[in-house]
């Protein structure tokens, strides 16, 4: 049995990231605009850190930013039906990722849901602790093989990038890696970048202008996914990575097998949703700690506890208790998604306030996050809030990973990824702060501007 590593403190021992601070006075459209395009989070108004909803007109719609648990669990959950995500990030995801399971709604999405929620289930995602455990090691090795501070932003997307890609296509055969890595990128990077023409409202069914290095990589992406799918479907046996488990999907009550074409997609949506986020909640996790070595002790502690100079397996995971905590205090002071956007497509009502069809409702759970009403000493680092005595009651109160039917279909594969690889890391290295504050900027993440510079040293 793991000895059970808690690490509780007093406030004044604890590492206060700065905050990205709130609006506190109105602001004219240009300047929204500017903003929304430069960094989203400079426009979430301070009073959302206190109060839990705030309602006012924009461009002759009604926007409700919202930051109470209440007001999420009605929009996600109580009265889902009646909202769709936001027109603005569905024309961000759309050209991309196609009618996948992310950007899809009603039947179309039940049925992708239903059909993809097996490849998810714990014995499928435990298949995947060798290739995450050697990512992790990689990773430690990469951190100390550079000389002088290295940006750890950039060696987590190789690890995340390179874990889910593994995910889906285990033996990679007749597959140029590089080249559709490359594509990728140019494809994330696509989806990342606000323009002036995406925040004017415009009819769902407009297209957005791609560039022709994006169009470019969305050819190359879909020929070598294409290449894969009819090379497996020619085998007898699809294999049992995710691929695999794509291929041999049936849905339950037609039993109808996915389409090459969702299938692609499906592959595109797996690599955009799980990898950057991975990557960030990994990279902000490694800067929480940086500053912290009393928990970089206690995590080393735990690593030697439960897999000593070797690797963990799935028996040893859910041993991983205090890298765990770690991984959510960092996704509660940071987390990948901070803002979500939604449409009312019906009228309905948030926690008995009306709201009209047309109006939008932010859902800012970097604020419901480090709201004041709902956690002690909100803006400290204490992953310690998360064991067991004192972790939040409310699901709500802790958004992550979304909530009600479309949260994350992959939030135990990341946490399971991020424990993994955060815990290999600390065993080998001691990660310092190399510089002092780190402004996170949302591009759809929540990335730290200018990549993320750490001291690594062997341990
Ligand atoms: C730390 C890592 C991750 C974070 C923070 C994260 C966060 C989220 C959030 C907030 C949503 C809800 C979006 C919305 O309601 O508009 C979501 C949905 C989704 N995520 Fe993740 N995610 C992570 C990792 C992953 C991974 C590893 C995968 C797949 C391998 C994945 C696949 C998806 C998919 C397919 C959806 C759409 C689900 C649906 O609409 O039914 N995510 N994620």
């Amino acid at each position: 049995m793991t000895p059970s590593l808690a690490l509780a403190r007093p406030p004044h021992a604890l590492f206060e990231p700065a905050r990205a601070p709130g609006l506190t006075r109105p602001i004219s459209l240009i300047e929204t605009a500017r903003l929304m395009r430069r960094n989203p989070m400079a426009i979430l108004p301070e009073a959302l850190f206190e109060t839990t909803r705030l309602s006012g007109p924009y461009l002759g719609r009604r926007v409700h930013e919202v930051s109470g648990a209440a007001e999420m669990k009605s929009i996600l959950q109580d009265n889902v039906a009646a909202w769709r995500k936001s027109p603005l990030i569905l024309r961000m995801l759309t050209p991309i990722l196609g009618d996948s399971i992310l950007t899809a709604h009603g039947e179309s999405w039940r049925r992708q849901r239903m059909t993809l929620q097996p490849a998810f289930l714990k014995r499928r995602i435990d298949r995947f602790v060798p290739i995450m455990a050697q990512a992790g090691c990689d990773a430690a090795q990469a951190l100390l093989g550079a000389s002088g501070p290295v940006d750890v932003h950039g060696v987590m997307n190789d690890t995340t990038f390179s874990v889910i890609e593994q995910a889906l296509f285990s033996d990679g055969e007749g597959f140029d890696r590089s080249e559709v890595r490359a594509a990728i990128e140019v494809l994330l990077e696509e989806i990342g970048r606000m323009r002036y023409s995406d925040l004017i409202p415009s009819p769902e069914w407009t297209p957005r202008l791609m560039g022709l290095g994006a169009l470019k990589a969305r050819g190359v992406f879909r020929a070598a996914a294409d290449a894969q799918i009819r090379r497996r479907r020619a085998l007898t046996d699809p294999g049992e990575d995710l691929l695999g488990l794509l291929l041999s999907a049936r849905d339950e009550e037609t039993g109808a097998a996915l389409s090459d074409r969702d299938i692609r997609d499906t592959l595109m949506t797996f690599i955009a949703a799980g990898h950057e986020t991975t990557a960030i909640a990994l990279t902000w996790a490694l800067y929480l700690i940086s500053h912290d070595e009393a928990c970089q002790d206690a995590l080393r502690a735990e690593a030697d506890a439960v897999f000593g100079a070797g690797q963990p397996d799935a028996q040893a995971v859910p041993k991983l208790v205090l890298a765990r905590q770690v991984i959510e205090e960092a996704m509660r002071l940071f987390p990948p998604a901070p803002i979500l956007g939604r449409r009312a497509v019906a009228d309905t009502e948030i926690c008995g306030e009306p709201v009209r069809k047309g109006d939008v409702a932010l859902l800012a759970f970097y604020c419901l996050h480090r709201h004041r009403a709902l956690w002690e000493h909100p803006d400290h680092f204490d992953p310690d809030r998360w064991s067991p005595q004192r972790r939040p009651r409310d699901r709500y109160q802790f958004l992550a990973f979304g909530g009600g039917p479309r949260a994350c279909i992959g939030a135990q594969f990341a946490l399971q990824e991020a424990a993994i690889v955060l815990s290999l890391i600390v065993s080998r290295t001691r990660v310092a702060p190399a510089h002092g504050e780190v402004e996170p900027v949302m591009q759809v993440t929540l990335r730290p501007k200018g990549g993320m510079r750490l001291k690594v040293e062997a341990r």
